[in-house]
């Protein structure tokens, strides 16, 4: 039984490699290479000394995606995390995040339609909720209007596996992330952000280590006990964990519908100052900083009601923001070492 991973080289996709092979599974990874480098494949390795399959792959080209499928008939599951992911970049680009995020997701379960019970986990994002109303946020939560075309297409990217779902063999789970953080603890994969940071905690440990002079904190101004935003920050090691749990319950076929939705948090907010005070507190750094004007299209607040990733899926997120950013920071000094 073959689990194939789309952008397996990524960020997330990479540390939830890690923990399909510490259970057993049989990994292939397919990637663009657009935001990362087969250098990731060598962490993988040094983590499980296993060096999982991989094939470039441009997903946008529905002959390649044809042809992949025919050469890998065995694949059981997939778990697709291929998708460009800079909000502020969406809003330039629509059309690369339109073509490059759906497009290539309708390749995809056109080739797992032909298959018997395919499996698929779909990696979603709790920005399909807008700025909900009430905290903590539940999956009832209404889906509103995205704030960016990078929000909308993994909105759209659930609607179309829902429609499918119906009406083929596809099995799926949408996992709703919160903000994922912080490295494996070996420190030999991690997030690698091409070009300047767009994510907070990138962008606090390179200012750490010199690379940027300062972090702008956009905005003071908001509603929050120190006025400074809110969102959940979970270790992707805690979130990878809850991919392979998920696959395996549609590999078991233990979902009690054809397609299934988790929040994937820690269910604690923290600020901006407290993510910033973590980070002091683990390096022993005095972080460089300065408030300026909110970031436009960013909400207050976000973090997740995890009872139904707890309860159904009896996954829980271990690690503690402290934690999340010490492996991020040990990630980051590594890298430039
Ligand atoms: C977090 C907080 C910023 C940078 C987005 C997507 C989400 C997911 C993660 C892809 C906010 C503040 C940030 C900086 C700052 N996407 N900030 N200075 O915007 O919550 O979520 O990225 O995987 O789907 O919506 O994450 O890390 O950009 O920002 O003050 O230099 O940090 O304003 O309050 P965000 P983020």
């Amino acid at each position: 039984m073959k689990i194939l991973v789309t952008g397996g080289l990524g960020f997330i996709g990479s540390h939830t490699v890690v923990e399909l092979q510490n259970q057993g599974f049989e990994v292939v990874i397919v990637d663009d290479l657009s935001n990362t480098s087969l250098s990731v494949l060598d962490g993988i390795k040094n983590i499980t000394g296993k060096v999982p399959a991989f094939e470039k792959l441009d997903l946008r080209e529905k002959n390649s995606v044809q042809d992949f499928f025919k050469r890998n008939q065995e694949i059981a599951g997939v778990i697709h995390f291929a998708a460009s992911k800079a909000v502020g970049e969406s809003v330039e680009n629509p059309l690369l995040y339109y073509e490059n995020n759906i497009s290539a997701l309708v390749y995809l379960l056109q080739e797992l339609q032909k298959k018997e019970a395919a499996s698929f986990i779909f990696s979603s994002s709790c920005t399909v909720y807008g700025q909900a109303e009430k905290m903590p946020i539940t999956e009832n939560a209404p889906i509103q209007t995205a704030m960016s075309p990078y929000g909308n297409t993994k909105q759209i990217g659930e609607e179309i596996i829902t429609d499918t779902a119906k009406v083929t063999d596809i099995n799926a789970i949408l996992l709703r992330y919160f903000n994922p953080i912080g490295s494996h603890p070996s420190a030999e994969i991690g997030e690698l952000p091409l070009g300047v940071p767009q994510n907070l905690v990138p962008f606090i440990t390179q200012t750490g280590m010199g690379l940027r002079n300062e972090l702008s904190v956009y905005g003071d101004d908001y509603p929050t006990a120190d006025g400074t935003a809110v969102r959940d920050y979970i270790h992707v090691v805690d979130l990878a964990k809850a991919h392979v749990i998920a696959l395996k319950r549609l590999l078991d076929k233990k979902n009690l519908e054809k397609v299934e939705t988790f929040n994937l948090g820690t269910g604690t907010g923290s600020s901006v100052l407290e993510v910033i005070q973590a980070f002091e507190k683990v390096s022993g750094k005095k972080l460089p900083y300065k408030l300026v004007g909110r970031r436009e299209g960013d909400i207050t607040e976000a973090y997740a009601n995890t009872d139904k990733a707890n309860t159904v899926l009896g996954w829980k997120a271990q690690s503690t923001l402290e934690e999340a950013m010490a492996s991020a920071w040990k990630w980051e000094q590594k890298v430039r070492s």
